[in-house]
């Protein structure tokens, strides 16, 4: 494909293979390295947050966060969260036996819009999982106020969200915890990995432990742990591609900027509403089309020319018949069988953007 629809960032092989001679030298290769440390101290401070640890990846990161949190099985915990998302969002609160139940999200932005959420269901949760979509900040102002009137934990799978602000500060300031995905395809990444982000300290030392088996300072397991730790050569990857998170980040926002006045003006083309106070991060770009057959038929096209895409996020998790099903969702069900992301990567040009563009609008204009 002469347009794929992701390529992971790389620096350059040398820097990588610097850091890699110097872990080879420590023989220090995980269990809190000194490459995991700096990573975690730099991106704290990158993205003006508290409390960040990194963890092996993005699902791990979510499974951390409940169970920090005490949402879980055995205290038969059910949770709000969005039908509109990866596989991951649903499939952690399924893996840790909370019950994943789904209200409808917002047609303009595609985030969860818990106005949709009835009092009884918001009486039997224990949590909200909200997810950023494509990096776009979820009405956390109205979530903060729901959950603190219902006793709610909040959890952001901010999976997209990286480098992505509202009102100037970063989302990831929102929630009992965030959660990032630092997986290769993600606009930053080590790889595989992930972080997770705590409002309290007291959470973050209480997951530090969980990552590593529960054990306490004297090797006991004081509760039921996990292995979630990155290893050093993650690290060490995180670290490399953190030196170019500028230009990857005013680039992305640039070709998003190229990709939206190109097709904002298509009437058959419907664009995703950026939340009052934020900004788009580039991390995606998506576009919903009238119906499924016209994404069908465009998808074709933009194949045959060389362009891939993909139906992110197709179908609607509240249609997974292992994700249990609960809640009515017609507004995410409609979005996911529309909905096509195109090719978005820090290598992509400008003029890489408009040839994409060409393609699209002609494959629409041949249908009409
Ligand atoms: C919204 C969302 N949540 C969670 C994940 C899982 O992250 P990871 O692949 O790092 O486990 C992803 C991955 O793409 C995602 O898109």
């Amino acid at each position: 494909m002469k347009y794929p629809i992701v390529k992971p960032f790389l620096p350059k092989n040398h820097d990588y293979t610097a850091r890699v001679n110097a872990i080879f030298e420590r023989n220090w290769l995980t269990n809190n390295g000194p490459c995991l440390q700096q990573l975690e101290q730099q991106l704290a401070e990158y993205l003006n947050v508290e409390h960040l640890l990194l963890v092996a990846n993005g699902t791990l990161a979510l499974q951390v966060a409940f169970a920090t949190l005490d949402i879980s099985a055995k205290n038969k915990a059910m949770a709000l969260t969005t039908p509109f998302s990866f596989a991951a969002t649903a499939s952690s609160l399924c893996f840790a036996g909370i019950i994943p139940e789904f209200i409808d999200i917002d047609p303009a932005t595609y985030n969860i819009n818990i106005a949709n959420a009835s009092e009884e269901q918001l009486n039997r949760a224990s949590a909200i999982v909200g997810v950023h979509v494509f990096g776009n900040p979820c009405d956390v102002a109205n979530i903060e106020q729901v959950a603190n009137k219902h006793n709610l934990k909040v959890i952001y799978d901010a999976a997209h969200a990286f480098a992505s602000n509202l009102n100037g500060q970063s989302v990831l300031q929102h929630g009992d915890a965030a959660t990032l995905s630092l997986h290769a395809t993600k606009l930053f990444h080590s790889v595989e990995g992930g972080a997770v982000i705590f409002k309290h300290k007291a959470d973050y030392l209480k997951a530090k432990q969980l990552i590593n088996f529960g054990f306490n300072a004297q090797q006991f397991p004081e509760f039921v742990g996990i292995n979630a730790k990155m290893s050093e050569m993650h690290a060490a990857m995180g670290l490399c591609v953190l030196e170019h998170i500028e230009h990857i980040t005013s680039w992305r926002c640039k070709l998003a900027k190229r990709y939206t006045e190109l097709l904002e003006p298509v009437k058959a083309l419907q664009l995703q509403a950026w939340h009052e106070g934020g900004g788009n991060n580039g991390a995606y770009m998506p576009v919903v089309f009238e119906s499924q057959d016209t994404l069908l038929k465009v998808q074709a096209a933009l194949s045959n020319a060389g362009v891939q895409t993909r139906r992110y996020f197709y179908p609607s998790l509240s249609k997974v018949p292992a994700y249990g099903m609960h809640g009515n969702t017609p507004i995410a069900n409609s979005i996911s069988e529309r909905v096509l992301c195109l090719p978005m990567f820090t290598d992509l040009t400008l003029e890489g953007v408009d040839e994409i563009c060409n393609h699209l609008i002609t494959a629409l204009k041949t249908l009409q």
